[in-house]
């Protein structure tokens, strides 16, 4: 067993080349290409991983491979795909300095995912939430790749070797599991050092955004009612209709932090306000305290459709324009696939696979 140390000195050593570049590390992070692009995904992820670009060398996947853990339509895949490229093109990530694919592309994730599914327990994985909320109650008839998706997600980062990852807080404990299986890699091969020990990069006042007509709710792409999400795509006027019918409770709006914290559906839509606004939280419910809630619910809307409107018209654009996303997504896969490849070679000598 090494000691402590080697565990935490790892990064370190991973960090220096990035350093040595006047960069922080490499990023990778991806989203999965199911459906509606909403709000959270904006505010907890793709918003940043634009803003991240200047300092991390970053890559990012449209993990299409996840997306089937759970039954996607064929005929809709590819189209879904390109729309998540899309939408990380309409939020400033630039496709020429950064690295946009989607997973199937570069078969070394599923190969480093097989090596992780042996080492990775059974145990680990039988904690991890997302799976149990996924699963349901009729858990024998999810797929075995719904229970082996935080492998696979171990895999998306660990074959690039990536120090950082953008996500929101929901994808906490699946970073964990990252950390624990590069650590354990790490001592059962005897390679101190060989995989870093990754860091969640959460951050902005909304990292959990939550469904709009429920605020104790993630807001998320598989709510039935599209009135529990904005999408990135939805235009002015269904932007105006959801805010205005989002759930709040009978009080003025509350006069502080505290008194916010007590209510979930008011507190929600204070932090995406200040996130979409770049603004600290406190300084909102300073400005809106002890207002009328269709006071503010004016100002959210006016605010979320000068910030949002731009990114769904690009997106729209871009959606027209299938041979330019194909061929920003082709570029990033040869870069990808650079730097994948030697590591998995690195990989397979590592666990002792014979190279006839
Ligand atoms: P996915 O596709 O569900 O979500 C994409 C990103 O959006 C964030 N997010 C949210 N943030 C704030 N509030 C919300 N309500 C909200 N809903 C979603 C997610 O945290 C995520 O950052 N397992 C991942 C995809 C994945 C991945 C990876 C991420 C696969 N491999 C490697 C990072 C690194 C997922 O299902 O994200």
């Amino acid at each position: 067993m090494p000691d402590a140390n080697t565990a935490a000195a790892a990064p370190n050593l991973h960090l220096a080349p990035y350093q040595a570049r006047g960069l922080k590390g490499r990023i990778l992070s991806g989203v999965q290409p199911t459906g509606n692009l909403h709000l959270g995904n904006y505010l907890g992820a793709i918003r940043n991983f634009a803003r991240l670009q200047g300092d991390y060398e970053c890559l990012y996947c449209v993990v299409d491979m996840h997306a089937i853990t759970l039954w996607q339509d064929p005929k809709e895949l590819a189209s879904q795909t390109r729309e998540i490229a899309a939408a990380f093109l309409a939020a400033g990530v630039d496709g020429a300095r950064n690295a946009i694919f989607n997973q199937s592309a570069v078969p070394e994730h599923a190969q480093l995912a097989w090596i992780f599914n042996c080492v990775a327990r059974v145990g680990w994985m039988n904690r991890m939430t997302q799976f149990k909320e996924k699963a349901g109650k009729d858990r024998e008839n999810a797929s075995l790749g719904l229970y082996a998706y935080p492998a696979l997600m171990a895999a998306d980062i660990l074959i690039y070797k990536a120090t950082h990852v953008p996500v929101g807080e929901d994808q906490k404990q699946h970073l964990e599991l990252t950390r624990d299986i590069a650590i354990k890699f790490n001592n059962d091969y005897h390679a101190p050092g060989f995989f870093p020990v990754t860091e969640p990069l959460i951050f902005g006042a909304a990292t959990r955004v939550m469904s709009l007509r429920d605020g104790t709710k993630k807001m998320s792409k598989s709510d039935p009612s599209d009135f529990s999400r904005i999408n990135l795509t939805d235009d002015a006027d269904a932007i105006a209709q959801k805010i205005r019918r989002a759930k709040t409770d009978p009080h003025p709006m509350p006069e502080t932090a505290a008194d916010a914290e007590k209510r979930p559906d008011a507190d929600n839509l204070l932090g995406i306000y200040a996130a979409l606004a770049d603004r600290a939280k406190d300084e909102v419910i300073g400005e809106f305290a002890g207002k009328q809630f269709s006071e503010f619910k004016a100002a959210l809307t006016e605010l979320a459709v000068a910030r949002l409107g731009p990114v769904g018209a690009e997106m729209q654009r871009l959606m027209k324009d299938p041979g330019h996303v194909d061929s920003v997504l082709r570029a990033g896969v040869e870069k990808a696939r650079a730097i994948a490849g030697p590591i998995l070679a690195d990989v397979y000598r590592t666990v002792g696979f014979l190279k006839p």
